[in-house]
């Protein structure tokens, strides 16, 4: 078969962008055309786009009318905003977790940890009603870069479900590490909130598509979450807190710890432990246990590798593994960490879809429902964890 040319651009230069740059460049499936970079800071923006060897743009709408797909790499405050320019010009929009949220009045002095969370979790529904009307009218669709959906140890558990037609009655898991890189991470304007949807989105999505997984392997319809218990916690605010230099510490209107505990429409469970204060490396992991097997799906660390380095400069060139706090001494050692995180096999699914309509697991429903979760989950906390329901849009 003769591959498909499709076009591409990016939109943000940072972190996000190092990594969706190197998947599209393992793209196989079509030929992918790189149109170009748009970024907010040009001197940023040109330095990434010469080390990449792309154009660098500094008009966005002029980007846009050029591709097919746009990866929307920028603070999650601007998802919304972007992915429906993309979707209005029917170019699809491989938007990054979170899908959206609720970013606060647009004051300088908003607290997202005083905000009243009722009308924070409206205004979140409002924009992912935004969105997915927006789909709705547009010929392309949203391809939300959950990359956990697509980690080999999350496909594999998805192959286990569907061909024992097996019931998951509990799953728990975490994503934690011991503090964001990215100095916007921190703010609610900017993020939407802290740990919860920072961190807990990836092992929530996780749960949320296995559940969809079997409800649509046992009888062809999702299981979608139905009421959700939660708790937020500020660690590293603590008046108590003795800051020994090995957690970042500066959050400033944000959870750096949730739990959140989920009843799906039929009873089961989830629960996830989000946090900024794990050391050691990211800790990601997935638990899952049915009514027949079991299973330990580990993302970061995984045993595939371990090394014992007896001097930590001899390792100083070498890359480790995510948010290790030292190179020296026993190290899980991650041989190809993008691969077990899934962000490759992502952006070769999203580039099948936009090139021959293959259909998308990561989809706007599965991200909808993270997000509609995640904020009944604010509200919970609010209420000193009272159960809350979620709102399926
Ligand atoms: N899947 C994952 O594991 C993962 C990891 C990191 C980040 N992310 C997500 O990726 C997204 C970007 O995060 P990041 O870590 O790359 O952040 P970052 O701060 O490193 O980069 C953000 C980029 O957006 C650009 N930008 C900011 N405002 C802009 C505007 N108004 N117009 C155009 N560009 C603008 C910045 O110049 C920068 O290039 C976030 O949604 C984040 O949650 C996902």
């Amino acid at each position: 078969m003769k591959k498909k040319k499709i076009r591409a651009g990016l939109i943000g230069s940072g972190f996000a962008a190092r990594f969706h740059m190197e998947a599209i460049e393992k793209v196989y499936g079509c030929d992918v055309e790189i149109a170009g970079v748009y970024g907010r800071t040009p001197a940023n923006t040109r330095a990434f786009a010469a080390s990449h060897g792309i154009d660098a743009w500094e008009d966005l709408d002029g980007l846009l009318d050029q591709v097919d797909v746009v990866h929307v790499l920028v603070p999650a405050a601007l998802h919304e905003e972007i992915a429906i320019m993309a979707l209005n010009r029917n170019v699809f929009p491989i938007v990054e977790k979170p899908l959206t949220g609720s970013f606060g009045d647009g004051s300088e002095g908003f607290d997202g940890q005083l905000a009243a969370k009722e009308p924070v979790r409206q205004a979140a529904l409002t924009s992912i009603r935004n969105m997915l009307d927006a789909e709705a009218a547009s010929t392309a669709q949203i391809l939300y870069a959950e990359n956990w959906v697509y980690a080999p140890a999350i496909q594999k558990e998805r192959e286990v479900i569907e061909k024992t037609k097996a019931q998951i009655l509990w799953m728990h898991g975490e994503e934690a590490h011991s503090g964001s890189h990215s100095e916007a991470y921190g703010h609610w304007k900017y993020s939407g909130g802290g740990s919860m949807i920072g961190k807990g989105v990836h092992p929530l999505s996780a749960a949320l598509y296995l559940k969809r997984v079997e409800g649509r392997a046992r009888f062809g319809k999702a299981i979608r979450p139905a009421s959700v218990t939660a708790r937020t916690h500020t660690l590293t605010s603590l008046d108590g807190f003795m800051d020994a230099g090995h957690l970042r510490a500066d959050y400033q209107d944000v959870e750096d710890f949730a739990m959140v505990h989920v009843v799906f429409e039929d009873g089961t469970l989830a629960t996830v432990f989000a946090s900024e204060i794990v050391m050691g490396g990211v800790h990601n992991w997935l638990e899952v246990c049915a009514n027949n097997h079991r299973s330990q799906c580990n993302l970061n660390p995984t045993d595939m590798m371990q090394t014992y380095n007896p001097v930590e400069k001899q390792f100083d060139d070498i890359y480790v593994v995510e948010k290790i706090g030292t190179k020296q001494g026993w190290a899980k050692t991650a041989p190809d960490e993008d691969h077990a995180h899934g962000f490759m096999q992502e952006i070769e699914a999203f580039y099948r879809t936009v090139a021959y309509d293959e259909e998308v697991e990561s989809n706007s429903q599965l991200a909808a429902d993270t997000i509609s979760t995640v904020y009944s989950g604010y509200l919970s906390a609010e209420r000193g964890g009272a159960e809350v329901k979620v709102d399926l849009l």
